[in-house]
């Protein structure tokens, strides 16, 4: 039996498996490092104990012990004596400081001139993909601002980006930057998450950004948070696979 914390935390027990070719105490490492580092535990002070860990991935408590003991090495973990094991905020930092960047700055930054073409500007009722990214209750009002990026002119990029209407109650407030716009209404972006893939451009999408049919392209998700971790906006992209670098700096693990 696992407790409540133990069941509402997102772990997974699939992420281990007797047939991959690691042991599982760096399988069950991994498992929690990346739920750590994607932030999916930050509303936890405390993981659950070893015994309940142990009973939800169906390992030993040893293989526990020794899973966190290699978070607690990698400064992810640290253990109060008698009171548990604690998620360290710290290591955050410098994930959180990895440049979450807007537009405007990213292209301002290579010396060129960002600019933009509102396709559409709406507020409305979250779909329910859109409640979900955001955390809203279904019904829940948002705003979305849907635009053509250009940097000195040229279409680099379509955004559609949802907020919620209680952070940005009317899209005609953003101007230019909507993250300089949210920082001046006191809701200042501090982290985000992103996922990215290859796709193909539709013939509509192709035209806005002047490449052909079919042009390959990076397809963006985007959830953005405050600091303390209420989702503020919800981003989908399309940016030209032929004129945008994507630089991510790696480190050994
Ligand atoms: C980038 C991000 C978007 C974000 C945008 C804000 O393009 N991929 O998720 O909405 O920046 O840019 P700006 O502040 O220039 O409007």
């Amino acid at each position: 039996m696992s407790t409540a914390a133990a069941t509402a935390a997102p772990f997974d027990p699939t992420a281990l498996s007797d047939a991959l070719p690691l042991p599982l105490y760096l399988q069950l490492a991994r498992h929690l490092r990346t739920l750590i580092v994607e932030g999916r535990l930050t509303d936890q002070d405390a993981l659950p104990g070893e015994r309940e860990l142990a009973e939800t991935f169906g390992v030993s408590r040893v293989t526990v012990r020794k899973a966190l003991r290699e978070l607690i090495a990698e400064g992810l973990l640290h253990q109060r004596q008698g009171a548990g094991t604690f998620i360290n905020r710290s290591p955050h930092v410098e994930q959180r400081l990895s440049t979450l960047t807007s537009f405007t700055e990213d292209i301002g930054g290579r010396g060129l001139k960002p600019d933009s073409r509102w396709l559409s500007r709406s507020a409305g009722t979250a779909t329910p993909e859109e409640a979900m990214a955001l955390g809203l209750r279904p019904g829940a009002e948002v705003v979305r601002l849907h635009r053509l990026r250009l940097a000195d002119g040229t279409p680099l990029a379509i955004e559609l980006s949802a907020l919620p209407a209680s952070f940005l109650p009317d899209p005609e407030l953003v101007q230019g930057s909507l993250y300089e716009t949210l920082r001046g209404r006191g809701h200042p972006p501090f982290r985000a998450l992103q996922r990215l893939s290859a796709i193909r451009l539709p013939a509509d999408q192709a035209a806005l950004l002047g490449v052909p049919d079919g042009a390959p392209a990076l397809y963006i998700e985007r959830r953005t948070f405050l600091e303390n971790g209420t989702p503020l906006e919800f981003v989908r992209s399309h940016y030209r696979g032929d004129a945008y670098d994507f630089v991510v700096e790696l480190s050994l693990a």
